[in-house]
C-alpha cells in the first residue's frame, strides 16, 4: 500500500486519484479526514506531519510513501517510515534548490533533500518549477474586476501542472529504477503572466485584462513575507530573480506522456475563477 500525505493538496490530490486509478492501494493522509474527497476503495487516515511519533500505524503496511515540500518534522517523519518498515520516499523539493538555493525555499528543500538522502529508505526527489496552481492567487482579482495586476506581465515561466508532478510521483513509487534520482520538471512551454491571463480568460469565455503594477513596496513585502508568491506569478526583478530555467523533458522522459500544457490546467480549474 502507498500513503499519500498532503492528500488533499496541489499534488497529493492527484496522487491519490491516478494511483487509485492505476489499481494501487492507497492510503490518504490529512489533519482532517472530513475535507478529504477521495474516491471510494482509498482509505483515509488523520495524521499530523508535526507529530511523526503519533503516526506508527498510518504506516502500518506501506511500502512507500509520497511528502510534499517541508511541512511537519521531515527527520521524525522519515525515522517513524524507517521503523515501520517502508522502504521508499518520494520528495517533492524545489527547482529552486538548483537555481536559488540561497533563497528561503530553494535552502528549505535543499536541507529536505539532505535529509531524505541521508535516510534508509529509497528515495526519489521531484524539484518541480513554479506550479500552474498558483494563479489561483488571481482568483480574487478576476471574480471581482476580471483583472490581474502582477508586478511584472512578460517574465516567462514553464508553470508546471501539479498533475504531472503526482504522475512522475506515482512512476517513482511503484517502478524499479527511481531511487537515488533527482528529477527537474517544469511545463511544456514557457509563458508569461500575461499569456497565462489570456489562457485564463479562454477557458472562462471572457477577456480579461493584464496589467503590469511595478510597485516596489508590493515586490519588497512578497520577497519578505510571502517567498511561494515569488513563484506564484508575481515575479520580484532584482530581489528574487526567477529567471525561467527553460522547458526541461521530465515529464515525457520518466512517464512516456507529454507535459500537460497550462491551457488544460485552465480548462479543468476555470470553475474557481468564476
Ligand atoms: N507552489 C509552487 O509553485 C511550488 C513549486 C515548487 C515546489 N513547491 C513545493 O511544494 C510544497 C508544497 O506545495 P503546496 O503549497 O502546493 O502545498 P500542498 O502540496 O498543496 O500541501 C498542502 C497540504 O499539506 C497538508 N498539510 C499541511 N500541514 C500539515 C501537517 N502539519 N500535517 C499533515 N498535513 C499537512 C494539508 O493537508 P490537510 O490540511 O488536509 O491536513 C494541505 O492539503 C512546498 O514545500 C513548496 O516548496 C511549490
Amino acid at each position: 500500500m502507498i500513503l499519500v500525505t498532503s492528500a488533499t493538496g496541489n499534488v497529493g490530490g492527484h496522487l491519490v486519484r491516478q494511483l487509485h486509478e492505476s489499481g494501487f492501494a492507497v492510503r490518504a493522509m490529512t489533519r482532517d479526514s472530513s475535507r478529504a474527497s477521495v474516491p471510494a476503495g482509498v482509505e483515509v487516515v488523520e495524521g499530523d506531519l508535526e507529530a511523526p511519533a503519533s503516526l506508527g500505524e498510518v504506516f502500518d503496511g506501506i511500502s512507500g510513501f509520497f511528502v510534499s515540500g517541508t511541512t511537519g518534522d521531515l527527520p521524525g517523519l522519515l525515522g517513524t517510515a524507517s521503523a515501520a518498515g517502508v522502504k521508499r520516499v518520494v520528495l517533492v523539493s524545489s527547482f529552486l534548490a538548483r537555481t536559488h538555493p540561497e533563497s528561503a525555499i530553494g535552502g528549505g528543500s535543499l536541507e529536505a533533500e539532505r535529509l531524505v538522502r541521508k535516510s534508509d529508505l529509497e528515495e526519489t526527489v521531484l524539484r518541480p518549477w513554479e506550479y500552474a496552481s498558483n494563479v489561483t492567487a488571481w482568483a480574487e482579482g478576476i471574480r471581482a474586476e476580471g483583472a490581474v495586476r502582477p508586478p511584472t506581465a512578460g517574465l516567462p515561466s514553464p508553470v508546471v501542472h501539479p498533475a504531472d508532478i503526482a504522475s512522475l510521483a506515482a512512476h517513482a513509487l511503484t517502478e524499479e529504477g527511481h531511487g537515488g534520482q533527482t528529477y527537474p520538471l517544469t511545463g511544456p512551454e514557457e509563458l508569461t503572466p500575461r499569456d497565462k491571463v489570456r489562457a485564463l480568460g479562454e477557458a472562462l469565455g471572457r477577456e480579461l485584462v493584464c496589467e503590469e503594477r511595478p510597485d516596489q513596496r508590493e515586490l519588497e513585502r512578497i520577497s519578505e513575507q510571502a517567498p511561494d508568491e515569488a513563484t506564484a506569478g508575481l515575479m520580484v526583478p532584482g530581489v528574487c530573480s526567477l529567471r525561467s530555467p527553460g522547458v526541461t523533458d521530465t515529464v515525457e522522459r520518466v512517464t512516456g506522456s507529454p507535459a500537460r500544457s497550462f491551457g488544460q490546467w485552465a480548462a479543468e480549474n476555470a470553475h474557481l475563477f468564476r
